[in-house]
């Protein structure tokens, strides 16, 4: 028997929310290509799509709108818990996620089953979200708790949250494509996680905030904030190839780039990086054509020392480049990451709920049998 440690290419769930092509370097989402989607679909659009399988029209829109705008606000405990959180600087996946849990307490129908509940569970903690986040960031920044607002959209108002101002067109739009662009994408680590949990019939609380806890970790969710450090570090092109270079000899890993599934450029990584272009504008574009030299390099460079492994650039290098470009900073981008994903985590959870079957892998058990026991104190 052999052992598939990393479940590279095995199927255990249809769906037909996403399909990631990792050779010809094509994301397909609901039946658009992410190039389609993403630069014209709002936010709220593509949420409607995934949990509602079409496209809203204009009365449909503006009902869900005002349905998701009129969930954003945060109970007692959930002020508290990020009050104690940010007083303890706890990393902010972390407040995501013990926060999120306290949303059961919102719970009309904490006993309630069925599709429309669960639907409406999962609209509560994506409208929620950014409330959650915005506000993690303020306390730990020592500001007040702002709330939210019901006037402006989803990508707007999170950026209101954070800095107490209406943000510019350009910036509210740079967020949008790009939770637009990582709103769903295959059986990823954290996906699979949240429709684990659903398998076993839990509920929708557990497995959106079982999935922040995966999306957390650096091979994930938590590589663009490292990257941009490192563009930081590099600082000029001419200091790449040494750096990357000592990286790579010394065995290090370098963020931004290597995909389980991609051989080929991730295709997130043009989208985004076209928005982030709008966003470097003037004197800044300096930066935005250093960090494109930068990339260019770091692939030659990849070659060289994996050749043939076809290791480039994934979404969180460009993920880094265009959430600097909207001036917000690196300790959030993970959490930013989970406000995008949980459109995919959602729609993922209510699929397998529809078509269930608890998940139950095997393991190759290496131990040894028949042991005998021995009494504590004739132990070594
Ligand atoms: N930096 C340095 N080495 C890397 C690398 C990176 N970013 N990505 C891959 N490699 C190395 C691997 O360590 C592996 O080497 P080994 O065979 O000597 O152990 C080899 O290249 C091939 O790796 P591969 O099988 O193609 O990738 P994977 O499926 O094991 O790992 C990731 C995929 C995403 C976990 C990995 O590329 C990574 O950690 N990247 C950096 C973190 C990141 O950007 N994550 C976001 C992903 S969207």
């Amino acid at each position: 028997m052999s052992v598939n440690q990393g479940l590279e290419d095995v199927i255990v769930a249809e769906t037909k929310l996403s399909k990631v092509d990792g050779l010809a370097g094509k994301l397909t989402i609901f039946g658009y290509s992410l190039e389609e989607l993403a630069p014209n679909a709002s936010y709220e659009e593509t949420l409607f799509l995934l949990w509602h399988d079409k496209l809203p029209n204009s009365s449909e829109l503006a009902e869900f709108n005002k349905d998701m705008r009129s969930l954003r606000n945060l109970n007692d405990v959930a002020k508290y818990t990020l009050k104690e959180a940010a007083n303890k600087r706890i990393h902010p996946m972390d407040a995501l996620r013990l926060t999120s849990t306290t949303l059961v307490l919102d719970d009309p129908n904490p006993l309630d089953n069925s599709y429309s509940t669960n639907i409406a569970r999962v609209r509560k903690m994506t409208a929620c979200f950014p409330t959650i986040i915005a506000n993690y960031w303020r306390l730990k920044e020592g500001k007040d708790y702002i709330e939210p607002r019901d006037d402006l959209d989803h990508a707007e108002n999170f950026l209101y949250m954070l800095t107490g101002k209406e943000p510019t067109k350009e910036s509210a739009r740079g967020l949008e494509i790009y939770l637009n662009t990582v709103a769903d994408h295959g059986l990823n680590a954290s996906t699979f996680t949240a429709r684990v949990i659903a398998s076993t019939d839990s509920d929708i609380n557990s497995a959106l905030t079982g999935a922040i806890g995966a999306l957390k970790g650096p091979k994930h969710g938590g590589a663009p904030g490292p990257a941009l450090d490192m563009i930081f570090e590099i600082e000029k092109v001419e200091n790449t190839e040494p750096y990357i270079r000592k990286k790579l000899e010394n065995r290090e890993l370098i963020m931004g780039f290597g995909h389980r599934v991609y051989k080929v450029r991730d295709p997130r990584a043009e989208v985004l990086s076209k928005a982030a272009e709008n966003l470097f504008v003037g004197d800044k574009r300096e930066f935005f054509d250093m960090v494109k030299e930068v990339e260019r390099i770091i692939v030659r460079l990849f070659e060289e020392y994996n050749p043939g492994r076809n290791i480039q650039t994934n979404v969180e290098f460009y993920t880094a480049l265009l959430l600097h470009g909207c001036e917000l900073k690196p300790d959030i981008f993970s959490s930013i990451f989970a406000m995008g994903r949980v459109a995919g985590w959602g729609a993922h959870v209510l699929e397998q709920m529809q078509n269930n079957r608890i998940m139950r892998p095997k393991s190759l058990y290496k131990g040894e049998f028949d042991k005998t026991w021995v009494p504590i104190e004739d132990r070594d």
